[in-house]
C-alpha cells in the first residue's frame, strides 16, 4: 500500500524504550559517531561473508540480465531479452461458470458483478502449480481500492450499492491459468474460480476464537467474522494453503468520541475514518456502535485454494497485528514457524512456533496446526544479538493485573503485551522471506518521523533519522528457526548516493532504490526487493532521481543489487511468484496512476496513467504482469 508519509499510522506511546536508551554506554558513542561509523560496526558479519562473484550450480552468474534504467515513463521496462504480459487486470471476469461479466471502462460494473471479477490494487501472489510449470492456481490478494476509479462518480453520491461494491474489490481472487501457444491465459470457465471479499463468511480459530472482545451484537459466538480487508502481503504453507494478511484495517472504522486506551494503541481516531465511507451504510464498521468489530480484523487468514468450498479461518495464534505477511520456514523437526511483520511506525516483528510438527497428507491432516503455538516479539539489542520474547499469558507482566485476562486477550491485544516486554520498535517492518544460508530478511520501509520531536530517536537497528529511504535488516536464528535467540545485520541501507542528506544516500552496492516493500527468494536463491515509494513523495526530496517504482534482483552473497524492473507511472510493484521451472514470473502492478492526493478524480480517470489498456475511454488498473525470458531461459539468468 503507498501512503502518504503524514497520514501513515504511527500509535506506539508506549514508554516501552527504544534500544538507543537501554544499549551500552560505548555503543551509543558508535552509534551517534554517524552513519559511517555504524556501517562499518554493523555491516561486519556481511563483508566477512563476501565471497566475490557468487555463480549459481551451473557456472553462471546469479545475475545475468542488464539493469534497466530508471524510468518515469507510463509502462513497464524489463531487461533487454525479456517479455512481459498483462493478465487478471482489475474488473477481469475470475471464471465463475455462468458469472463471467466483462469489465466495463466506464466503472458502471454494479456489485454483483464486482463479486465476480478480480479486486482491485493486487498484492501477495502465489503460484500453485498443477501441471508442473504449464498451468496452475494464481491466489492473490486485492489490499484496498480507489473509490475514484471504482465508481462512474467517485464519492459524488455514496449508496449502499457503492459499499457493496468496494467490499467486493477487497479480498483475495483464486483464478486458474495456463500457458497456452507460447502465452499465459486464465482459464474460464474454472472449478477452481473463487473471489473472497469483505463480506465472505469466516471462521475463528485458535485462542481468542469466541473471546468476549470478539463477540458482536451479529455474532454473539464470536467465531464466526463476515470478510478479510486491506489484504496485503501473503504467505504459504508446506501443506498447500495461501496465507491472506489484515495489514491497515483501522483505516476502515469510524471512532467513538473518546476513544479508549485500546483503542488508541490501535490507531482508531475519533470521527470518521481517514480512507473509507463504509460505516455510513455497514454499521460493522462504526467502532461507536460496534466497539468490538476492530478487534476481528488484523488476523492472518489461511485459506485453501484447493477446496474452493473451504471456509476461511482467521488463526488468532498469530496474533493481531498491521501484518504486512506472513512467511512460513520449518524446523529441522517439522515444526511451522511464521514471520510477520507490522506495517506501521515503530511497531514490531513476531514469530510464531507452532506446537506440534506438520503432518504429511495437506491441507486436511494440518487443519489445527496453526493454531497451537507460542508467539514471540523481537527485541533486538545493539550488539548484534537478538531474543525472541515470548508472548504466553501468566509469564512476566503478561497478567490479568494487567489487563490480560486469558491468552486470547493477549493475542488480541498483541501491541500492548509486546509493549510491555520491552520489544523492538521498528521502521515499518514489511515483507520477509529467507535465503538458502538460512538468513531471515525483513524490509523497513521508511519512518520519516524517527528522530523527530517526541518520537523514537535513532538506534542501532533503525540507524537513520528521517528515514525516508528504508533498510532491509536480517537475522540468522541461534539453532534452528525456532531458536530463542539471533544474530542480525544490515543487509543493506536503501537511498541514493547522489543525495547531499548523508542518511538518504544509503550504501547499495548497484542500483539506487528507495522503500522496499515486497521481498521474496527464488529457487535459486536470489531476493527479489519491491519498492513502494508513496506517489505523494515520489519524484521529490530524496526520491527525486529515482523514478518511478521498481523491483530489483540481489545477491545475497556478493551484496550486488540491480534494477529488472519498472512499473508505470504511480503504481507500487508487489507480489512476486514462479512456476517451479523458474521459467515464468508472476508480479503484481498496484494503483497505477494513483494521484498525489491517493484518490483519482472520477471525470478524469486517465490523468495519470492509461495503463495496461491504453484505451481512449479506459482507466488505469492493477494488474498481474507475466515476465519471460525470450529464449524461454530461467528468468534473472
Ligand atoms: Fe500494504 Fe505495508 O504495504
Ligand atoms: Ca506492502
Ligand atoms: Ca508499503
Amino acid at each position: 500500500m503507498a501512503k502518504d508519509f503524514s497520514s501513515m499510522e504511527d500509535s506506539n506511546r508506549s514508554s516501552n524504550p527504544s534500544i538507543h536508551d537501554v544499549s551500552l554506554p560505548s555503543r551509543r558513542t558508535v552509534l551517534r559517531g554517524g552513519l559511517g561509523m555504524t556501517l562499518t560496526g554493523l555491516l561486519a558479519p556481511l563483508a566477512a561473508t563476501l565471497p566475490g562473484c557468487a555463480t549459481t550450480g551451473s557456472g553462471g552468474p546469479l545475475l545475468g540480465f542488464k539493469s534497466v534504467p530508471v524510468s518515469t515513463a507510463d509502462a513497464i521496462a524489463v531487461p533487454e531479452g525479456y517479455i512481459a504480459e498483462v493478465i487478471a487486470a482489475w474488473g477481469e471476469p475470475v471464471g465463475l461458470s455462468g458469472e463471467m461479466p466483462a469489465f466495463k471502462d466506464d466503472a458502471t460494473n454494479t456489485a454483483a458483478d464486482q463479486e465476480a471479477q478480480m479486486g482491485m490494487h493486487h498484492d501477495g501472489i502465489h503460484f500453485f502449480a498443477q501441471d508442473g510449470s504449464k498451468s496452475g492456481l494464481l491466489v492473490m490478494n486485492h489490499e484496498y481500492v480507489d473509490d475514484g476509479l471504482l465508481h462512474a462518480d467517485g464519492l459524488k453520491t455514496w449508496t449502499a450499492e457503492k459499499v457493496r461494491k468496494a467490499q467486493a474489490a477487497h479480498g483475495v481472487a483464486v483464478i486458474e491459468v495456463e500457458q497456452k501457444d507460447g502465452k499465459w491465459q486464465m482459464v474460464r470457465p474454472s472449478p477452481w474460480a473463487r473471489r473472497i471479499t469483505a463480506r465472505t463468511p469466516m471462521n475463528v480459530a485458535g485462542p481468542a476464537a469466541g473471546h468476549p472482545l470478539l463477540r458482536t451484537a451479529a455474532d454473539p459466538s464470536g467465531r464466526r467474522v463476515l470478510g478479510t480487508l486491506n489484504n496485503c502481503g501473503s504467505g504459504i504453507t508446506p501443506w498447500g494453503t495461501y496465507l491472506t494478511c489484515e495489514e491497515n484495517f483501522i483505516f476502515y472504522f469510524k471512532g467513538p468520541d473518546e476513544p479508549n486506551a485500546h483503542e488508541r494503541r490501535w490507531g482508531l481516531r475519533k470521527g470518521d475514518p481517514v480512507g473509507y465511507r463504509w460505516h455510513e451504510h455497514d454499521a460493522r464498521f462504526d467502532a461507536a456502535k460496534n466497539p468490538n468489530e476492530p478487534n476481528r480484523f488484523g488476523w492472518v487468514v489461511e485459506i485453501d485454494p484447493l477446496n474452493p468450498s473451504s471456509t476461511p479461518v482467521k488463526r488468532t495464534a498469530l496474533g493481531r497485528a498491521a501484518h504486512e505477511g506472513a512467511t512460513v520456514a520449518t524446523t529441522r523437526g517439522g515444526r511451522a514457524v511464521v514471520y510477520s511483520g507490522e506495517d506501521a511506525r515503530f511497531e514490531y516483528i513476531y514469530k510464531f512456533v507452532s506446537r506440534d510438527a506438520i503432518q504429511p497428507g495437506g491441507a486436511r491432516a494440518n487443519t489445527e496446526l496453526l493454531d497451537h503455538a507460542t508467539l514471540y516479539v523481537a527485541k533486538f539489542d545493539a550488539d548484534g544479538k537478538g531474543r525472541w520474547l515470548a508472548l504466553t499469558h501468566g509469564q512476566g507482566p503478561l497478567t490479568a493485573a494487567n489487563g490480560f485476562a486469558d491468552q486470547g486477550e493477549v493475542l488480541i491485544k498483541t501491541r500492548q503485551a509486546s509493549d510491555l516486554l520491552g520489544a523492538t520498535k521498528m521502521d515499518r517492518p514489511e515483507w520477509i522471506d529467507i535465503d538458502k544460508q538460512g538468513w531471515v530478511y525483513c524490509t523497513l520501509t521508511n519512518n520519516s518521523n524517527r528522530g523527530a520531536d517526541k518520537q523514537p530517536g535513532v538506534d542501532a537497528m533503525n540507524p537513520r533519522a528521517n528515514n525516508t529511504m528504508g533498510n532491509i535488516i536480517r537475522w540468522k536464528e541461534d539453532g534452528d528457526f525456532d531458536g530463542a535467540t539471533f544474530q542480525w545485520n544490515h543487509f543493506v541501507l536503501a537511498g541514493d548516493p547522489a543525495n547531499e542528506r548523508a542518511d538518504a544516500k544509503g550504501n547499495v552496492k548497484g542500483d539506487a532504490f528507495g522503500c522496499p516493500d515486497g521481498l521474496w527468494t527464488d529457487a535459486r536463491g536470489v531476493l527479489w526487493i519491491q519498492t513502494d515509494m508513496s506517489t505523494s513523495a515520489m519524484g521529490k526530496g530524496d526520491l527525486k532521481n529515482l523514478g518511478n517504482n521498481v523491483m530489483l534482483a540481489a545477491d545475497v552473497k556478493s551484496g550486488d543489487i540491480r534494477r529488472f524492473l519498472v512499473g508505470p507511472v504511480g503504481c507500487e510493484v508487489t507480489g512476486a511468484t514462479a512456476t517451479p521451472d523458474g521459467r515464468t514470473m508472476f508480479i503484481n502492478i498496484q494503483h497505477p496512476g494513483e494521484s498525489p492526493s491517493e484518490r483519482s478524480d472520477p471525470a478524469a480517470p486517465r490523468r495519470c496513467s492509461n495503463w495496461p489498456d491504453r484505451r481512449p475511454t479506459g482507466r488505469p488498473r492493477s494488474a498481474t504482469v507475466v515476465i519471460r525470458k525470450a529464449d524461454g531461459g530461467v528468468i534473472g539468468t
